[in-house]
Protein backbone atom coordinates (compact mmCIF):
# COMPACT_ATOMS: atom_id res chain seq x y z
CA UNK A 1 0.00 0.00 0.00
CA UNK A 2 1.34 3.76 -0.71
CA UNK A 3 -0.27 6.84 -0.62
CA UNK A 4 -0.07 10.06 -2.84
CA UNK A 5 -1.54 13.49 -1.88
CA UNK A 6 -3.82 15.63 -4.58
CA UNK A 7 -4.74 18.61 -4.35
CA UNK A 8 -7.58 18.05 -2.59
CA UNK A 9 -7.75 14.65 -1.05
CA UNK A 10 -5.48 11.90 -0.86
CA UNK A 11 -5.45 8.96 -2.50
CA UNK A 12 -4.55 5.86 -1.05
CA UNK A 13 -2.95 2.70 -3.36
CA UNK A 14 -3.91 -0.83 -2.48
CA UNK A 15 -2.41 -4.01 -4.77
CA UNK A 16 -3.39 -7.06 -4.87
CA UNK A 17 -2.85 -9.67 -1.80
CA UNK A 18 -2.35 -13.44 -1.76
CA UNK A 19 -4.10 -13.69 1.65
CA UNK A 20 -5.27 -12.37 4.53
CA UNK A 21 -3.74 -13.75 7.90
CA UNK A 22 -3.67 -11.91 11.51
CA UNK A 23 -5.37 -10.96 14.88
CA UNK A 24 -6.47 -7.74 15.65
CA UNK A 25 -8.88 -6.33 17.92
CA UNK A 26 -11.20 -3.62 16.65
CA UNK A 27 -11.70 0.02 18.05
CA UNK A 28 -14.89 0.19 20.23
CA UNK A 29 -17.81 0.17 18.25
CA UNK A 30 -19.44 3.60 16.78
CA UNK A 31 -22.93 3.18 17.47
CA UNK A 32 -22.36 2.26 21.22
CA UNK A 33 -19.69 4.79 21.58
CA UNK A 34 -21.90 7.93 20.76
CA UNK A 35 -24.66 6.29 23.12
CA UNK A 36 -22.07 5.93 25.12
CA UNK A 37 -20.98 9.64 24.73
CA UNK A 38 -24.24 11.29 25.29
CA UNK A 39 -25.76 9.63 28.24
CA UNK A 40 -22.39 9.66 30.10
CA UNK A 41 -22.20 13.51 29.19
CA UNK A 42 -26.07 13.98 30.85
CA UNK A 43 -25.76 11.37 34.09
CA UNK A 44 -25.01 12.56 37.30
CA UNK A 45 -21.63 11.36 37.71
CA UNK A 46 -18.22 10.34 36.06
CA UNK A 47 -18.27 7.85 33.31
CA UNK A 48 -14.96 6.04 32.55
CA UNK A 49 -15.30 4.78 28.91
CA UNK A 50 -12.41 2.12 27.88
CA UNK A 51 -12.14 1.45 23.95
CA UNK A 52 -14.29 3.82 23.05
CA UNK A 53 -14.56 4.91 19.24
CA UNK A 54 -11.23 6.23 17.65
CA UNK A 55 -13.61 7.47 14.43
CA UNK A 56 -14.30 11.13 13.96
CA UNK A 57 -17.78 11.09 14.27
CA UNK A 58 -18.20 9.33 18.02
CA UNK A 59 -15.76 12.55 18.67
CA UNK A 60 -18.52 14.96 17.32
CA UNK A 61 -20.79 13.65 20.10
CA UNK A 62 -18.13 14.33 22.63
CA UNK A 63 -17.55 17.64 21.18
CA UNK A 64 -20.99 18.67 21.40
CA UNK A 65 -21.71 17.10 24.60
CA UNK A 66 -18.76 18.79 26.04
CA UNK A 67 -20.46 22.32 24.30
CA UNK A 68 -23.23 21.53 26.31
CA UNK A 69 -21.58 21.39 29.49
CA UNK A 70 -20.18 17.87 29.99
CA UNK A 71 -16.36 17.78 31.24
CA UNK A 72 -14.31 15.25 29.54
CA UNK A 73 -10.61 14.05 30.16
CA UNK A 74 -8.44 11.14 28.46
CA UNK A 75 -6.56 8.79 30.88
CA UNK A 76 -4.39 6.74 29.54
CA UNK A 77 -7.03 4.49 27.59
CA UNK A 78 -10.11 6.06 29.30
CA UNK A 79 -12.21 8.82 28.11
CA UNK A 80 -13.56 10.44 31.48
CA UNK A 81 -16.80 12.12 31.29
CA UNK A 82 -18.26 14.01 34.15
CA UNK A 83 -21.75 14.27 33.35
CA UNK A 84 -24.32 17.58 33.15
CA UNK A 85 -26.76 15.72 36.21
CA UNK A 86 -29.18 16.04 33.34
CA UNK A 87 -29.53 19.78 32.58
CA UNK A 88 -27.53 20.59 29.80
CA UNK A 89 -26.03 24.40 29.08
CA UNK A 90 -27.70 26.07 25.83
CA UNK A 91 -24.16 26.24 23.72
CA UNK A 92 -22.66 29.71 22.80
CA UNK A 93 -22.27 28.90 19.31
CA UNK A 94 -23.88 26.03 16.97
CA UNK A 95 -23.77 22.32 17.44
CA UNK A 96 -20.86 20.90 14.81
CA UNK A 97 -22.07 17.13 14.17
CA UNK A 98 -19.13 17.08 11.37
CA UNK A 99 -20.51 13.92 9.18
CA UNK A 100 -22.06 12.37 11.97
CA UNK A 101 -26.10 11.49 11.60
CA UNK A 102 -26.42 9.96 14.69
CA UNK A 103 -24.87 12.62 16.42
CA UNK A 104 -27.30 15.35 14.79
CA UNK A 105 -30.45 12.87 15.23
CA UNK A 106 -30.04 11.17 18.40
CA UNK A 107 -28.83 14.73 20.13
CA UNK A 108 -31.63 16.02 18.82
CA UNK A 109 -34.07 14.17 21.05
CA UNK A 110 -31.56 14.67 24.20
CA UNK A 111 -31.78 18.76 23.83
CA UNK A 112 -35.50 18.60 22.61
CA UNK A 113 -36.20 18.73 26.76
CA UNK A 114 -34.43 21.00 27.56
CA UNK A 115 -34.46 24.86 28.30
CA UNK A 116 -32.82 26.76 25.20
CA UNK A 117 -32.04 26.55 21.60
CA UNK A 118 -29.72 24.53 20.42
CA UNK A 119 -28.69 24.49 16.45
CA UNK A 120 -26.53 21.57 15.00
CA UNK A 121 -24.65 21.85 11.36
CA UNK A 122 -22.58 19.60 10.05
CA UNK A 123 -20.40 18.93 6.95
CA UNK A 124 -21.14 19.21 3.04
CA UNK A 125 -22.59 15.15 3.04
CA UNK A 126 -24.63 15.82 6.31
CA UNK A 127 -26.08 19.40 5.82
CA UNK A 128 -28.10 16.87 2.47
CA UNK A 129 -29.32 13.93 4.87
CA UNK A 130 -32.72 13.89 5.90
CA UNK A 131 -34.03 15.29 8.97
CA UNK A 132 -37.91 15.23 8.95
CA UNK A 133 -37.59 11.87 10.15
CA UNK A 134 -36.96 13.06 13.94
CA UNK A 135 -38.75 16.43 13.83
CA UNK A 136 -42.27 14.57 13.11
CA UNK A 137 -41.97 12.52 16.65
CA UNK A 138 -39.93 15.49 18.28
CA UNK A 139 -43.05 18.23 17.40
CA UNK A 140 -45.53 15.99 17.92
CA UNK A 141 -43.81 15.58 21.70
CA UNK A 142 -44.06 19.66 22.28
CA UNK A 143 -40.76 20.36 21.15
CA UNK A 144 -39.85 23.12 17.82
CA UNK A 145 -38.17 22.32 15.42
CA UNK A 146 -36.69 24.69 12.29
CA UNK A 147 -35.13 22.48 9.19
CA UNK A 148 -33.71 23.90 6.72
CA UNK A 149 -35.23 22.48 3.45
CA UNK A 150 -35.97 19.19 5.84
CA UNK A 151 -32.04 19.31 6.60
CA UNK A 152 -29.57 20.77 8.44
CA UNK A 153 -28.47 23.78 9.64
CA UNK A 154 -31.23 22.32 12.15
CA UNK A 155 -32.45 23.97 15.50
CA UNK A 156 -34.32 22.97 18.80
CA UNK A 157 -36.41 24.98 20.76
CA UNK A 158 -36.42 22.59 23.51
CA UNK A 159 -39.15 22.81 26.65
CA UNK A 160 -41.66 20.92 28.64
CA UNK A 161 -42.89 17.23 26.42
CA UNK A 162 -45.18 14.62 26.70
CA UNK A 163 -45.09 11.44 25.97
CA UNK A 164 -46.51 10.05 22.60
CA UNK A 165 -46.99 6.68 20.86
CA UNK A 166 -45.08 6.72 17.67
CA UNK A 167 -45.15 4.45 15.27
CA UNK A 168 -41.81 4.16 13.31
CA UNK A 169 -42.79 4.89 9.79
CA UNK A 170 -39.06 3.96 8.46
CA UNK A 171 -36.14 1.38 10.57
CA UNK A 172 -34.34 3.88 11.96
CA UNK A 173 -32.38 3.20 15.24
CA UNK A 174 -31.34 7.02 15.33
CA UNK A 175 -35.07 7.95 15.01
CA UNK A 176 -35.75 5.35 17.66
CA UNK A 177 -32.98 6.92 20.06
CA UNK A 178 -34.00 10.65 19.47
CA UNK A 179 -37.87 9.65 20.84
CA UNK A 180 -35.90 7.52 23.24
CA UNK A 181 -33.80 10.13 24.50
CA UNK A 182 -36.51 12.85 24.29
CA UNK A 183 -38.55 10.29 26.28
CA UNK A 184 -36.87 9.67 28.99
CA UNK A 185 -37.29 13.47 29.94
CA UNK A 186 -40.87 13.99 29.16
CA UNK A 187 -44.36 13.99 31.15
CA UNK A 188 -45.77 10.34 30.81
CA UNK A 189 -44.83 7.45 29.13
CA UNK A 190 -43.50 7.43 25.56
CA UNK A 191 -44.13 4.10 23.53
CA UNK A 192 -42.18 3.26 19.92
CA UNK A 193 -43.36 0.53 17.70
CA UNK A 194 -40.85 -0.50 14.81
CA UNK A 195 -41.56 -1.91 11.65
CA UNK A 196 -38.10 -3.50 11.51
CA UNK A 197 -36.46 -4.44 14.94
CA UNK A 198 -33.63 -2.03 14.41
CA UNK A 199 -30.37 -2.30 17.08
CA UNK A 200 -31.04 -1.76 20.67
CA UNK A 201 -27.61 0.00 21.98
CA UNK A 202 -29.82 2.82 23.30
CA UNK A 203 -32.11 0.30 24.98
CA UNK A 204 -29.01 -1.55 26.87
CA UNK A 205 -27.06 2.03 27.28
CA UNK A 206 -30.24 3.91 28.51
CA UNK A 207 -30.37 0.38 31.56
CA UNK A 208 -26.30 0.59 31.66
CA UNK A 209 -27.43 4.00 33.11
CA UNK A 210 -29.74 3.24 35.51
CA UNK A 211 -33.57 4.00 33.16
CA UNK A 212 -36.13 1.61 33.57
CA UNK A 213 -37.43 0.57 29.79
CA UNK A 214 -39.56 -2.17 28.91
CA UNK A 215 -40.65 -3.95 25.59
CA UNK A 216 -44.22 -4.70 25.79
CA UNK A 217 -45.91 -6.76 22.67
CA UNK A 218 -43.43 -5.59 20.71
CA UNK A 219 -43.57 -2.17 21.94
CA UNK A 220 -40.70 0.13 23.84
CA UNK A 221 -42.46 1.97 26.64
CA UNK A 222 -40.38 4.73 28.49
CA UNK A 223 -41.37 6.91 31.17
CA UNK A 224 -40.67 10.79 32.09
CA UNK A 225 -38.52 11.98 34.48
CA UNK A 226 -35.98 9.51 34.98
CA UNK A 227 -32.31 11.06 36.21
CA UNK A 228 -29.34 8.70 35.00
CA UNK A 229 -25.95 7.71 36.76
CA UNK A 230 -22.59 7.56 35.73
CA UNK A 231 -20.95 4.17 34.51
CA UNK A 232 -17.94 2.18 33.86
CA UNK A 233 -17.78 0.60 30.50
CA UNK A 234 -15.86 -1.11 27.99
CA UNK A 235 -16.52 -0.73 24.08
CA UNK A 236 -16.86 -4.03 22.40
CA UNK A 237 -15.07 -3.54 19.22
CA UNK A 238 -17.12 -2.32 15.92
CA UNK A 239 -18.99 -4.90 13.89
CA UNK A 240 -19.85 -2.63 11.08
CA UNK A 241 -15.41 -2.02 10.93
CA UNK A 242 -15.01 -5.81 11.64
CA UNK A 243 -17.00 -6.44 8.45
CA UNK A 244 -14.87 -5.34 6.05
CA UNK A 245 -11.85 -7.47 7.25
CA UNK A 246 -14.54 -10.58 7.35
CA UNK A 247 -15.47 -9.87 3.65
CA UNK A 248 -10.94 -9.64 2.64
CA UNK A 249 -11.33 -13.46 4.69
CA UNK A 250 -13.46 -14.64 2.32
CA UNK A 251 -11.41 -13.62 -0.58
CA UNK A 252 -8.59 -15.85 -0.23
CA UNK A 253 -8.89 -19.78 0.31
CA UNK A 254 -6.03 -19.70 3.40
CA UNK A 255 -7.06 -16.97 5.63
CA UNK A 256 -7.38 -16.72 9.13
CA UNK A 257 -8.61 -14.05 11.01
CA UNK A 258 -9.10 -13.57 14.74
CA UNK A 259 -11.13 -10.76 16.28
CA UNK A 260 -10.98 -9.87 19.93
CA UNK A 261 -13.65 -8.54 21.93
CA UNK A 262 -16.07 -8.07 19.11
CA UNK A 263 -19.31 -6.49 19.90
CA UNK A 264 -21.60 -9.67 19.01
CA UNK A 265 -25.12 -7.89 20.21
CA UNK A 266 -27.96 -10.13 18.08
CA UNK A 267 -29.16 -7.09 16.48
CA UNK A 268 -26.22 -6.40 14.65
CA UNK A 269 -24.31 -9.40 14.12
CA UNK A 270 -26.14 -10.54 10.78
CA UNK A 271 -22.96 -9.85 9.38
CA UNK A 272 -21.89 -13.27 10.90
CA UNK A 273 -24.85 -15.10 9.16
CA UNK A 274 -23.83 -13.48 6.12
CA UNK A 275 -20.02 -14.84 6.12
CA UNK A 276 -21.85 -17.97 6.99
CA UNK A 277 -23.76 -18.32 4.27
CA UNK A 278 -21.13 -16.55 1.45
CA UNK A 279 -18.64 -19.79 2.70
CA UNK A 280 -16.94 -18.38 5.93
CA UNK A 281 -16.53 -20.74 8.77
CA UNK A 282 -16.98 -18.77 11.97
CA UNK A 283 -15.57 -20.05 15.45
CA UNK A 284 -16.79 -17.77 18.14
CA UNK A 285 -15.07 -18.08 21.67
CA UNK A 286 -14.63 -16.48 24.92
CA UNK A 287 -18.66 -14.55 25.13
CA UNK A 288 -19.05 -12.25 28.10
CA UNK A 289 -21.92 -9.30 28.52
CA UNK A 290 -21.32 -6.45 29.68
CA UNK A 291 -24.09 -3.71 30.02
CA UNK A 292 -26.15 -5.51 28.09
CA UNK A 293 -23.62 -5.97 25.04
CA UNK A 294 -22.22 -9.41 24.03
CA UNK A 295 -18.78 -9.44 22.94
CA UNK A 296 -16.80 -12.58 21.91
CA UNK A 297 -13.41 -13.19 19.93
CA UNK A 298 -14.13 -14.51 16.24
CA UNK A 299 -12.44 -16.44 14.36
CA UNK A 300 -12.67 -16.97 10.37
CA UNK A 301 -11.31 -19.36 7.67
CA UNK A 302 -12.94 -19.81 4.30
CA UNK A 303 -14.31 -22.58 2.96
CA UNK A 304 -14.02 -24.73 -0.10
CA UNK A 305 -16.30 -21.04 -2.39
CA UNK A 306 -16.67 -18.12 -1.84
CA UNK A 307 -21.12 -18.50 -1.84
CA UNK A 308 -23.06 -15.66 -3.52
CA UNK A 309 -26.21 -14.66 -1.35
CA UNK A 310 -29.63 -12.63 -1.86
CA UNK A 311 -30.12 -9.76 0.57
CA UNK A 312 -33.40 -8.46 1.45
CA UNK A 313 -36.43 -7.31 3.39
CA UNK A 314 -35.62 -6.71 7.08
CA UNK A 315 -32.59 -8.33 6.49
CA UNK A 316 -31.23 -5.56 4.41
CA UNK A 317 -32.37 -3.08 7.25
CA UNK A 318 -30.28 -4.87 9.76
CA UNK A 319 -26.85 -5.01 7.17
CA UNK A 320 -27.78 -1.42 5.98
CA UNK A 321 -23.93 -0.69 6.75
CA UNK A 322 -22.26 -3.69 6.15
CA UNK A 323 -24.00 -3.83 2.49
CA UNK A 324 -21.07 -1.69 0.56
CA UNK A 325 -18.36 -4.03 1.21
CA UNK A 326 -20.90 -7.33 0.52
CA UNK A 327 -21.58 -5.82 -2.66
CA UNK A 328 -18.03 -4.93 -3.24
CA UNK A 329 -16.84 -8.41 -2.80
CA UNK A 330 -19.75 -9.77 -5.10
CA UNK A 331 -18.51 -9.82 -8.53
CA UNK A 332 -15.66 -12.50 -6.83
CA UNK A 333 -18.89 -14.81 -5.82
CA UNK A 334 -20.08 -18.28 -7.38
CA UNK A 335 -23.60 -17.10 -7.44
CA UNK A 336 -23.94 -13.39 -7.28
CA UNK A 337 -25.49 -10.87 -4.81
CA UNK A 338 -28.55 -9.20 -5.02
CA UNK A 339 -30.04 -6.55 -2.74
CA UNK A 340 -33.39 -5.26 -2.41
CA UNK A 341 -35.03 -3.09 0.27
CA UNK A 342 -32.06 -1.19 0.77
CA UNK A 343 -33.35 2.09 -0.43
CA UNK A 344 -32.11 3.62 2.57
CA UNK A 345 -28.22 3.53 1.65
CA UNK A 346 -29.60 6.32 -1.19
CA UNK A 347 -30.07 8.84 1.64
CA UNK A 348 -26.11 8.04 3.78
CA UNK A 349 -23.00 9.90 3.98
CA UNK A 350 -23.69 9.28 0.02
CA UNK A 351 -25.83 8.02 -2.29
CA UNK A 352 -24.11 4.57 -1.37
CA UNK A 353 -26.16 2.22 -4.53
CA UNK A 354 -24.63 4.89 -6.83
CA UNK A 355 -21.31 4.55 -5.92
CA UNK A 356 -21.24 1.19 -5.19
CA UNK A 357 -22.57 0.88 -8.66
CA UNK A 358 -19.85 3.04 -10.27
CA UNK A 359 -16.98 2.09 -8.85
CA UNK A 360 -17.71 -1.01 -9.26
CA UNK A 361 -17.82 -0.17 -12.98
CA UNK A 362 -14.67 1.70 -12.51
CA UNK A 363 -13.15 -1.88 -11.61
CA UNK A 364 -14.36 -3.24 -14.76
CA UNK A 365 -17.73 -5.23 -12.82
CA UNK A 366 -21.23 -5.74 -14.59
CA UNK A 367 -23.89 -4.67 -12.09
CA UNK A 368 -27.64 -3.60 -12.69
CA UNK A 369 -28.45 -0.77 -10.71
CA UNK A 370 -31.80 -0.48 -8.93
CA UNK A 371 -33.81 2.08 -7.12
CA UNK A 372 -33.67 -0.02 -3.61
CA UNK A 373 -30.60 -2.28 -4.53
CA UNK A 374 -28.64 -3.49 -6.78
CA UNK A 375 -27.67 -7.40 -8.99
CA UNK A 376 -23.94 -8.32 -9.08
CA UNK A 377 -23.45 -11.42 -11.02
CA UNK A 378 -20.44 -13.40 -9.71
CA UNK A 379 -18.15 -14.96 -11.38
CA UNK A 380 -16.32 -11.95 -12.46
CA UNK A 381 -12.64 -11.00 -12.56
CA UNK A 382 -11.69 -7.22 -11.72
CA UNK A 383 -8.88 -4.82 -12.46
CA UNK A 384 -7.25 -2.26 -10.53
CA UNK A 385 -8.92 1.39 -11.27
CA UNK A 386 -9.80 4.91 -9.87
CA UNK A 387 -12.19 4.49 -6.99
CA UNK A 388 -14.25 7.40 -6.17
CA UNK A 389 -14.38 7.55 -2.13
CA UNK A 390 -17.41 10.21 -2.41
CA UNK A 391 -15.71 10.96 0.70
CA UNK A 392 -17.14 8.27 2.55
CA UNK A 393 -15.93 6.23 4.94
CA UNK A 394 -17.84 2.50 4.26
CA UNK A 395 -17.23 3.42 0.10
CA UNK A 396 -13.36 3.93 0.88
CA UNK A 397 -13.03 0.59 2.67
CA UNK A 398 -15.35 -1.72 0.74
CA UNK A 399 -13.17 -0.77 -2.26
CA UNK A 400 -9.56 -1.36 -0.50
CA UNK A 401 -10.88 -4.28 -0.35
CA UNK A 402 -12.28 -5.40 -3.64
CA UNK A 403 -8.78 -4.17 -4.85
CA UNK A 404 -7.15 -7.41 -2.90
CA UNK A 405 -8.46 -9.90 -5.34
CA UNK A 406 -8.35 -7.47 -8.41
CA UNK A 407 -6.06 -7.34 -11.45
CA UNK A 408 -3.13 -4.54 -11.11
CA UNK A 409 -3.28 -1.84 -8.35
CA UNK A 410 -6.29 0.69 -7.49
CA UNK A 411 -6.24 3.76 -6.38
CA UNK A 412 -8.84 5.17 -3.66
CA UNK A 413 -9.40 8.75 -4.27
CA UNK A 414 -10.60 10.60 -0.80
CA UNK A 415 -9.10 8.00 1.25
CA UNK A 416 -8.53 9.63 4.39
CA UNK A 417 -12.37 9.45 5.08
CA UNK A 418 -11.90 6.12 6.44
CA UNK A 419 -10.79 7.82 9.79
CA UNK A 420 -14.57 9.03 9.95
CA UNK A 421 -15.18 5.39 11.66
CA UNK A 422 -12.00 3.52 11.47
CA UNK A 423 -8.76 5.85 11.40
CA UNK A 424 -6.48 2.58 11.52
CA UNK A 425 -8.18 1.04 8.63
CA UNK A 426 -5.28 1.26 6.34
CA UNK A 427 -2.53 0.58 8.21
CA UNK A 428 -4.16 -2.98 9.73
CA UNK A 429 -5.19 -3.77 6.51
CA UNK A 430 -1.63 -3.47 5.18
CA UNK A 431 -0.77 -5.90 8.12
CA UNK A 432 -3.69 -8.56 7.69
CA UNK A 433 -2.77 -8.84 3.66
CA UNK A 434 -0.07 -11.21 2.22
CA UNK A 435 1.55 -9.87 -0.27
C1 LIG B 1 -26.93 3.89 13.48
C2 LIG B 1 -28.05 3.55 12.80
C3 LIG B 1 -28.09 3.40 11.34
C4 LIG B 1 -26.68 3.24 10.78
C5 LIG B 1 -25.72 4.25 11.32
C6 LIG B 1 -25.63 4.11 12.83
C7 LIG B 1 -27.01 4.02 14.95
O1 LIG B 1 -28.67 4.56 10.77
O2 LIG B 1 -26.72 3.31 9.37
O3 LIG B 1 -24.43 4.05 10.78
O4 LIG B 1 -25.96 4.08 15.62
O5 LIG B 1 -28.13 4.06 15.46
P1 LIG B 1 -30.28 4.76 10.67
O6 LIG B 1 -30.81 4.92 12.03
O7 LIG B 1 -30.44 6.02 9.87
O8 LIG B 1 -30.76 3.56 9.95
Amino acid sequence: MSSVVHASSSSVIVSPARGFRGSVMLPGDKSISHRYAMLAGFAVGTSRLTNFSTGADPLSSLGCMKAMGAKMETVGKTIEVTGTGGVLRSPKGDLDCGNSGSTMRMLAGLVAAQKGTFTFVGDESLTVRPMERIRKPLELMGARMDLTDGHAPMTVHGGKLRGIDFEAPIASAQVKTAVLFAGLQAEGVTSIAESVRTRDHSEHALRAFGAELERVDGRLRIAGGQKLKAIDATVPGDMSSAAFFLCAALLFEDSNLVLDSLGINPTRAAMLDVISAMGGVIKVLDVAETHGEMAGTIQVNRGRVLAGIDIGGERAAQLIDELPVIAAIAPYTVGGVRIRDAKELRVKESDRIALVVKNLRAMGAEVVEHEDGMDIPGGQVLRGGVIDSGMDHRITMAFAIAALRAEGETEIRGAEAAAISFPEFFVWLDELAMR
